[in-house]
């Protein structure tokens, strides 16, 4: 990301907005020169060292490893936002269209299509080496009144049409389509929509069979809510996937939406993946949240730490549970406190984008560290680069403790190949190696509260052009 960083003086830019520039002269001159005495000592042979493993935590490394995805959805809107994107980068490898691909969207008249919002998802996702799941094709809501209007024996033409269109144009591009989307109520029966009305239960076979046919590729995938536990209608859904595939009907996964209030992710969860998967489909988590009754409290967070890591980890355990996906990449995107007043908080990422106690969980839930230690406190690390410019650029890590507070905390940056730093504020660093910076806290930012977070930045030299993210880790005494 380059920032236009205008007139300010170059010393200026360095500190980043709001910085002391006459304080900090002193301690820019004092650690480029600590840093340039380093890289002399300690020879050019450290700075190609291989980055620790574990420094490299991001839920979707940490996903991969694990052979899954860990996904977001995303609108049109959030990809003007460069914190948005960062770190939807960082975090996450397949990327969910929010509404882009909904029928409202992409046909609002009959045979008329616009894929141009959808593209444009599509199109990050590319450029940030993340898959796409296509949302949706068939779905009573966010449905043009035309569709609904329609003479029933139109219907069909029009469902068929509409699917081949859509699909053909992302053909190849997405991992997988949410082909019939919400297609039951609560009690099991089918919603009886304008394709129900029109077709009966058949529209789901023939959906997905058009769908197959517009790209064989792609993932099929039936998705619907409150069929994440054991449960009368996921009962349902399981009873439709053994008649599809009875039939022959390329089905090959089940959505489980996963919108989940806080301290109430069913018992059954993982029962109900292992019987899906055992019928021979995969499943998916695909818009999981977890919504707190606001202010959500420190005891909130923890609980919501404890719900995303138990679905994460039944994910885990079954291994037709290709991925989690989170509906939203910070609570500032969720669609919660919209839909249901009064609550909110749901994702794993704050208002501002920091991490919470449920990010923290899910690291460890896949296999990753944040740090642990002595105790009790544990604490997680995230970078982001707030400014760059010719051979520059400004760094930022967020310290955030886990669920319960902690009075100190280390964390570790290690440099990519030709990069230096001039300039640190915030903390106190030492340099153990010419490219690994060990930041501890200054007085100010050392007792964090359970889920609280702190940050200290830097201004990174580089020689050679690699404005690539310094890997950053966070660690407990
Ligand atoms: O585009 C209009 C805009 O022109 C208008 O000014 C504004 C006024 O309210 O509304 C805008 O449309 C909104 C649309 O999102 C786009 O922002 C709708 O009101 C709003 O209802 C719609 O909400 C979406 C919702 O699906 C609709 O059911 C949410 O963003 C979206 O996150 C949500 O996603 C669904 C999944 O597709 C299926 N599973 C449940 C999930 C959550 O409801």
């Amino acid at each position: 990301m380059r920032t236009d960083v205008g007139k300010r003086p170059l010393d200026q830019r360095l500190l980043g907005p709001g910085k002391n520039l006459a304080r900090h002269r002193t301690s820019l001159r004092l650690t480029a020169a600590l840093a340039v005495l380093l890289l002399t000592t300690a020879g050019a042979a450290a700075l190609s060292a291989a980055r620790p493993a574990s420094a490299a935590t991001s839920l979707k490394s940490l996903a991969e490893a694990k052979g899954r995805y860990f996904g977001t959805a995303m609108t049109q809107n959030m990809l003007s936002n460069s914190t948005v994107t960062t770190l939807a980068g960082q975090q996450f490898d397949m990327v969910t269209p929010g509404n882009e691909m909904k029928w409202d969207t992409t046909e609002p008249s009959n045979g008329s299509f616009n894929f141009g919002p959808g593209d444009q998802i599509v199109s990050f996702a590319q450029s940030h080496g993340m898959r796409v799941r296509g949302h949706n094709l068939v779905w009573h809501s966010q449905l043009p009144s035309w569709v609904s209007s329609l003479p029933l024996n139109q219907v069909q033409s029009v469902m068929e049409n509409h699917i081949t269109t859509e699909v053909t144009h992302y053909k190849g591009q997405a991992y997988a389509w949410d082909v019939v989307n919400e297609p039951f109520n609560d009690n099991g029966s089918l919603r009886q929509d304008a394709f129900y009305n029109a077709m009966g239960s058949g529209y789901i076979a023939d959906a997905i069979r058009t769908a197959h046919a517009a790209d064989p590729n792609a993932k099929l995938y039936l998705n619907d809510y409150n069929i994440e536990g054991e449960n009368a209608k996921s009962n349902a859904m399981y009873s439709l996937v053994q008649s599809l595939l009875a039939q022959g009907v390329p089905i090959n996964g089940v959505g489980l939406e996963s919108h989940f209030i806080l301290g109430q992710v069913p018992s059954s969860l993982l029962a109900n993946m292992q019987r899906f998967a055992a019928r021979g489909v995969d499943v998916a988590v695909t818009e999981l949240d977890d919504r707190i009754q606001l202010p959500a409290t420190s005891a909130n967070l923890a609980q919501q730490a404890t719900d995303f890591s138990t679905v994460v980890s039944d994910c885990l355990q079954v291994s037709r549970c290709v991925g989690v996906s989170q509906w939203g990449v910070g609570d500032a995107d969720s669609w919660i406190p919209s839909a249901f007043s009064g609550y909110g908080a749901a994702t794993m990422f704050d208002q501002n984008y920091q991490p919470k106690p449920a990010y923290n969980a899910v690291v460890t839930a896949l296999g990753g560290s944040n740090g642990g230690g002595g105790g009790g406190g544990s604490c997680s690390a995230t970078y982001q680069e707030t400014q760059q410019w010719n051979g520059v650029f400004n760094g930022q890590v967020t310290i955030t403790a886990g669920s319960s507070a902690i009075s100190s905390w280390t964390s570790t940056v290690t440099l990519g190949s030709g990069q230096v730093i001039s300039a640190t504020w915030n903390g106190n660093p030492t340099w153990p190696q010419a490219n690994v910076m060990v930041m501890k806290p200054a007085s100010s930012n050392s007792n964090l509260a359970a889920g609280q977070s702190t940050s200290f930045g830097f201004t990174v030299k580089t020689s050679n052009g690699n404005y690539s993210a310094p890997a950053v880790t966070c660690s407990t005494p």
